[in-house]
């Protein structure tokens, strides 16, 4: 009843508020109050490592609570343009503050993460979508999962051991094996030695990539040997794995050749490439809407040329997953980067930052 009320009387405020509607103006006053955008808080942030941080957020009204192992899409406003990118989520749902946790791990070049690890304070909003992703466990626990992890692909495999410890107290049969450079460079290590301590089925194993003071990886992050060595019973474990796509695609290799695919479930940072035809064909891209012309060389996103071109598309995970980037195609044709298909329909959507030009192309942005 109240809530019916309180909608008739937002209803009324809109019709006032036009074009603008309340939640506008509220937001004006507190930005998590507002209805058509989800914002967050930034209300912690500390240092897990000396190149990763993690920060704790309070959304506003509207969010939904995350799976264990999903991840959400983060707006960073630098420099006065908005820069979207997604997360994973650290912490376990449904905190008793309502708050989530991302942790972001510096990368190389990284201008956004940098921004997050290095200059992020707490008091900031930033917009936030809905929790999204497919890197969960089933609601029918599995009895044997294989952790396999690497760098900040710890981050959605921290929430799923999170939630267990909340919802279970004890472990089940767990086996993680986890890359990192160094000791010093693993993220949660302090909190993954502890339940590797405490809990008498989570079988930790920590593999450093670096020797000691080495600044280039000198072991690699996968073998088969390895695999049989902390885990042999791998081929009876559903497997749940996260980090660099050549950990990732090593792994795949290794449970196509066993037959066993189905049971891997991996969680990308960058969507996974097609070969690029060797007679590949760039072309002039025009952005319609914002009238600007840009060169392609045919192999690089649409999302990337239009940003090179100095446009500020929306988007969202940049590899191909949350449809933040769609546009639609006028004329030419684009090549899909993942597959190699190609598409030329004047009107479909296509997924910019996942799309190349195929010669000259029209796209409505
Ligand atoms: S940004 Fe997510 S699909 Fe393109």
């Amino acid at each position: 009843m109240m809530r019916s009320a309180g909608r008739r009387f937002s209803y009324f405020v809109d019709m006032f508020a036009y074009p603008l509607r309340l939640s506008h103006y509220l937001e004006l006053i507190n930005p998590l109050w507002t209805r058509h955008a989800l914002q967050a808080r930034v209300v912690r942030v500390w240092d897990e490592t000396k190149d990763s941080r993690s920060i704790t957020l309070r959304p506003g009204r509207g969010w939904r609570s995350h799976r264990a192992g999903q991840y959400v899409r983060v707006g960073v406003p630098i420099g006065g343009m908005r820069h979207t990118r997604t997360y994973s989520i650290s912490s376990a749902p449904e905190s008793s503050d309502g708050c989530i946790t991302i942790t972001v791990k510096a990368i190389t070049g990284g201008r956004v993460s940098h921004h997050l690890v290095r200059k992020l304070k707490r008091g900031a909003y930033l917009p936030i979508g809905e929790p999204q992703g497919e890197f969960v466990l089933p609601d029918a626990i599995p009895v044997h999962p294989l952790f396999i992890t690497a760098g900040s692909g710890i981050t959605p495999v921290m929430s799923i051991l999170r939630n267990y410890v909340r919802e279970y107290s004890v472990l089940p049969d767990i086996t993680h094996i986890h890359y990192a450079p160094h000791a010093y460079d693993v993220i949660f290590g302090n909190e993954l030695e502890q339940l590797s301590a405490t809990q008498t089925h989570y079988r930790l194993h920590r593999i450093y990539t670096r020797e000691l003071g080495e600044s280039a990886k000198t072991r690699p992050h996968f073998s088969a040997e390895q695999l049989e060595q902390y885990c042999p019973d791998w081929r009876e474990r559903e497997v749940w794995a996260c980090g660099p796509a050549t950990l990732l695609d090593s792994l795949e290799q290794h449970w196509q050749a066993a037959g066993r695919s189905r049971q891997l479930h991996l969680e990308r940072f960058r969507a996974k490439l097609a070969d690029i035809p060797a007679d590949v064909q760039g072309g002039r891209v025009r952005f319609v809407n914002s009238q600007v012309e840009f060169q392609s060389d045919g192999m690089t996103n649409l999302l990337r040329v239009a940003e090179d071109a100095g446009l500020n598309p929306p988007h969202g995970c940049r590899m191909g997953i949350c449809h933040g980037c769609d546009c639609v195609l006028v004329s030419g044709s684009v090549r899909d980067l993942r597959t190699g298909a190609l598409f030329s329909e004047a009107g479909e959507k296509v997924q910019v930052c996942v799309s190349a030009a195929v010669g000259d192309v029209e796209v409505e942005l």
